[in-house]
């Protein structure tokens, strides 16, 4: 149950995966929202929510790719196609990688800002900054990439989870269900 098995996802990886899931959405909505709020105070608030919430998916990501990397993967279907298994392997790849750029070029924007501005992880202690560099366009290049890989991910996660969606609806191959309840 606690471990992955060779057909089946074992508790830690489904935990570590719709936790993250929800966490990484709830972020990307936030990342997106907060650029339209108008109030300075209430935008403040909600980037240092951005960035406490950033360093905690940039964490455990490191958690679960040791996990990943030293726990045993369930097999694909017998039935998928060579060309699909590469596909899935391929994206599950993608989707670690966006796990860690993602928040990364977040936390190379704030740490270029020529803005002196603490990031705190939900209060707790100073998160340093990244050695960046510190100017007006530094932080801009690292904005832009920070923006393009968000919606990269989100673009990705939106194929991945319509993959999800077919394996279940239209194969019936137990692969979503696989990753909803440990067998
Ligand atoms: C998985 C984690 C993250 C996701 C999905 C995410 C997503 C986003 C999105 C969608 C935007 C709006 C981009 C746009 O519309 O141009 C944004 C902006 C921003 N993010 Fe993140 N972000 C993450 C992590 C972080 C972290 C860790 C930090 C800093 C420590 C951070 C700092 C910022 C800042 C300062 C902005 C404001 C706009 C800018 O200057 O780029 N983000 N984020
Ligand atoms: C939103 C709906 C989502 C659905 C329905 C979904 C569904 C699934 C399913 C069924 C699997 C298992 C595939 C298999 O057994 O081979 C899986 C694996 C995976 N998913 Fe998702 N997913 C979603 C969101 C996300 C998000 C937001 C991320 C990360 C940004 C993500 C990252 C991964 C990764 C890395 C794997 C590989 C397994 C692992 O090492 O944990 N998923 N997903």
């Amino acid at each position: 149950m606690i471990r992955n098995t060779k057909s089946s996802w074992g508790l830690v990886s489904i935990l570590f995966h719709w936790t993250m899931a929800a966490l990484f959405l709830g972020q990307f909505w936030l990342g997106w929202h907060m650029q339209g709020v108008r109030s300075l105070f209430d935008r403040y608030t909600l980037v240092q929510w951005h960035k406490s919430l950033g360093f905690l998916i940039l964490g455990l990501a490191v958690l679960r790719l040791i996990w990943a990397v030293t726990s045993r993967r369930p097999e694909l279907p017998e039935a998928m196609p060579a060309g699909e298994r590469a596909l899935a392997r391929g994206s599950h790849v993608a989707l670690y990688v966006a796990l860690f750029l993602v928040p990364s070029t977040g936390w190379a924007v704030v740490s270029a800002s020529p803005l002196p501005i603490a990031s705190r992880f939900f209060g707790l202690f100073v998160v340093p900054s990244l050695p960046t560099g510190v100017s007006l366009h530094t932080q801009q290049l690292w904005s832009s990439l920070h923006g393009f890989l968000a919606y990269a991910a989100i673009f990705l996660v939106g194929v991945h989870a319509l993959a999800a969606f077919r394996h279940h609806v239209r194969n019936r191959d137990g692969v979503l269900m696989r990753m909803i309840r440990p067998r």
